[in-house]
């Protein structure tokens, strides 16, 4: 049986353990918040923002910003229902009601004229979700938000790279955040960023992310409000300098895959891989492949003649209306249908071409009707 193929592998240079080592050795003491201040900065000027907080999990600094844009019980977030479950928890964490609504067909993400016909009185804010690296409308977003008076956060967790009319994901919402787990372009194993131009919400989070503890407080181990404990460690950091510093090889690799990809692919007509819109430049974190309905394709299908080939593929995520804790809005038409006939493919820096040609071998073994 040939070697398993993996979906996503970190790409991990001596450069990551040198600074890793470093950090473990004598990231300590005068040098314990070191590697995570670099880290912050060469983040802010790889994105483009004023503000930067390194964070233990995406999800963390999720929380941390709804927290402190005071979303809470009696609030509504509209967020598209394809997500992965991340982007809603800390809403249901803190007492807010997610409102899922329908995704574009081409870009797998929130569809503005839906978040608009679900605006209401008690909306406290949109989470645009760049899906798989993929771009959300951000002009419509933004100023739909702006007409109604309700911050745009955006979800770049899996948007390193991508670009939206010259301007970096993540960077142009009330806040950004990002992830670092070891699934995605950048990592630190574990990890995250809360990411704003806001020097008031910068301060608020920073406050949050200190167990409320504020900057200014002269008494010690003194929190003046209930905070978070979401804060990145000095080696995972050390990790993520050597990442950023390597950023532009990581995401010009993923991009490269998912060109292959397409152009591998192109002999299939019923097929779409990831929308790239004029004026966008995606960052390609996820290769994702949608079967046009008349194939007759099916999720299943898919999965066991991937499985054969010995060769991870992701199914595309659940509607989040469609767990078990939330009740099914199956009016979301396309988040329902597209999961049950795409699969995700594996793009992984060092993912070789003869990896890449046996993944797209698999498509001539699938009857398309
Ligand atoms: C869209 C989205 N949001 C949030 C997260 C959460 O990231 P983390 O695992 O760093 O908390 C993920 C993780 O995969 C994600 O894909």
């Amino acid at each position: 049986m040939s070697q398993r193929i993996y979906y996503t592998k970190p790409s991990i240079t001596d450069l990551e353990v040198e600074y890793a080592t470093d950090a473990a050795r004598n990231g300590w003491g005068e040098r314990c918040y070191e590697y995570i201040n670099k880290f912050e900065e060469l983040f802010k000027a790889h994105l483009g923002v004023k503000y930067a907080i390194a964070t233990s999990s995406c999800t963390g600094a999720l929380h941390m910003g709804m927290a402190a844009l005071d979303i809470g019980p009696g609030d509504e977030v509209i967020l598209a229902d394809t997500n992965w479950v991340a982007t809603v928890s800390p809403v249901e964490h803190l007492g807010a009601t997610p409102v899922f609504v329908d995704i574009l067909p081409d870009t797998w993400c929130l569809d503005p004229e839906q978040v608009e016909s679900a605006i209401t009185p008690h909306t406290k804010a949109i989470i645009a979700v760049h899906l798989y690296g993929n771009l959300c409308d951000m002009d419509r977003l933004l100023e739909i938000g702006k007409r109604h008076g309700i911050p745009v956060i955006e979800d770049a967790a899996e948007a390193i790279g991508s670009e939206y009319q010259g301007k970096r994901a993540g960077s142009m919402g009330i806040f950004g955040s990002f992830s670092f787990h070891g699934t995605k372009t950048l990592t630190t194993g574990e990890g995250g960023m809360f990411v704003t131009n806001s020097a008031e919400l910068y301060e608020k989070v920073l406050t949050l992310s200190n167990h409320g503890r504020a900057r200014g407080q002269t008494k010690q181990f003194w929190p003046d409000v209930v905070g978070f404990k979401y804060k990145m460690s000095n080696i995972q950091a050390a990790i993520g300098c050597a990442q950023v510093e390597r950023i532009a090889d990581l995401i010009q690799r993923k991009r490269e895959i998912m060109s292959l990809y397409r152009e591998r692919l192109s002999a299939y007509p019923d097929i779409e891989l990831n929308a790239q819109h004029e004026g966008t430049v995606i960052g390609a974190w996820m290769p994702t492949v949608v079967f046009a309905q008349q194939t007759g394709m099916t999720r299943e299908r898919l999965q066991t003649a991937f499985q054969a080939a010995n060769i991870d593929a992701r199914v595309f995520f659940h509607p989040l209306s469609s767990l078990p804790m939330f009740k099914a809005r199956l009016e979301n038409v396309h988040a329902y249908s597209i999961p049950l006939r795409a699969i995700n493919l594996p793009s992984y820096h060092d993912l070789t071409i003869a990896e890449l040609d046996r993944v797209c071998s698999v498509f001539s073994t699938l009857e398309i009707v």
